[in-house]
């Protein structure tokens, strides 16, 4: 087994402007070969910390190592290793994205000779060519995004630091990005934030969520579902004729903690909460349900609930209460 190449490593990283502490203390570390999501409520300091690490913006303190180099002490070096796309993707508006990209290659010193087939290569990945020859400023908001992708990828960075890089795209594009994201990974550290929850699950190996400047969670996406009140749950989908009927006898089993209904047009979904995420229930509640001759149509053990977690770990962090993995 090889060793985890660390490529980001973040110490104790912190930001005040004026009395606001805007980043506090964050630590983290991004191998190659991980994609890292970083998570948390609008204002918590996501795209701050962004900026630190990628030699934007000097922090008040800490420490920020790419490829082992300290940030500080040799920033061309560790520049020319990182792709950015920063919060909101600005471009020059004026520009054509041709014209963007061509120029962003030059400024990543690609070759003369090598330039305009790369700019070509990323506007047919990152699908631009309808708009390639169109001001950046009268893109639609979802192709100025795929701009940002395009220049913060050109270069073939090892390490990409991306800023929300989904925000405002079509589902089609989503899925692409995302898909693109994977394929990238292999060769490279990748952090990203994010605030949708599914793109944790689907694309990163690992997640953080700060709130207020801090680190409140760390861990795998699995460990951050297994957080939730419906980690292991059970959710049965009955006819609506008997969810009277399946609640009356779920609800004796003394396994189970609460039970919850979202109706549809005839069926309900009834979610079995059980006391332990670690008591296995399904084969009880089978057995029950068969007892009293009621149909289960489906039946489905759930991971957790990502928005749950979240909602619950940055709400009880309001309230001072810090939880770590
Ligand atoms: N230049 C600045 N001067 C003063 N305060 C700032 C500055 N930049 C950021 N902040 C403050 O730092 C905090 C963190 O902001 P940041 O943009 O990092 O949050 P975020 O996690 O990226 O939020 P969002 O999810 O909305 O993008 C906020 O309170 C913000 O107002
Ligand atoms: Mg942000």
């Amino acid at each position: 087994m090889t060793l985890a190449e660390t490529l980001v490593e973040v110490i104790g990283l912190t930001k005040s402007f004026g009395s606001i502490k805007a980043v506090d203390n964050i630590s983290l570390s991004v191998n190659r070969g991980e994609v890292l999501g970083f998570l948390g409520p609008n204002g918590a300091g996501k795209s701050t910390s962004m900026k630190m690490i990628t030699g934007f913006l000097t922090p008040t303190s800490g420490t920020i190592k790419i490829s082992g180099n300290d940030i500080s002490v040799n920033p061309i070096e560790a520049k020319a290793s990182i792709g950015y796309l920063p919060e909101g993707a600005p471009a020059y508006g004026e520009m054509t994205p041709l014209n963007f990209l061509s120029f962003v290659a030059e400024v990543r010193g690609i070759d003369n000779s090598a330039r305009a087939s790369r700019v070509d290569e990323i506007i047919d990945k990152i699908h631009l060519e309808r708009v390639a020859h169109q001001p950046i400023d009268t893109l639609s908001k979802g192709f100025k995004r795929r701009v940002g992708i395009a220049q913060a990828i050109l270069h073939d960075p090892e390490i990409l630091i991306l800023d929300e890089p989904t925000d405002g795209l079509d589902p089609n594009q989503k899925h692409e990005i995302r898909a693109l994201i994977k394929e990238m990974a292999a060769d490279k550290a990748i952090l990203i934030s994010t605030h949708i929850l599914e793109e944790v699950e689907s694309v990163c190996t690992k997640a953080i969520i700060i709130s207020n400047g801090g680190v409140i969670f760390s861990g795998s996406p699995l460990e951050l579902s297994s957080k939730s009140r419906y980690h292991n749950a059970i959710t049965l989908v009955v006819s609506n004729k008997d969810v009277e009927k399946t609640t009356k006898i779920l609800k004796e089993l003394e396994e189970i903690m609460a039970i919850e209904h979202i109706a549809e047009a005839e069926l309900t979904r009834v979610t079995l909460i059980p006391y332990s995420s670690e008591v296995e229930i399904s084969s009880l509640v089978k057995a029950r349900m068969a007892d009293y001759e009621c149909e289960i149509l489906q039946l489905y053990i759930e991971q957790g609930r990502l928005d749950e977690v979240f909602r619950s770990l940055t709400n009880q962090q309001k309230s001072g209460e810090v939880i770590r993995s």
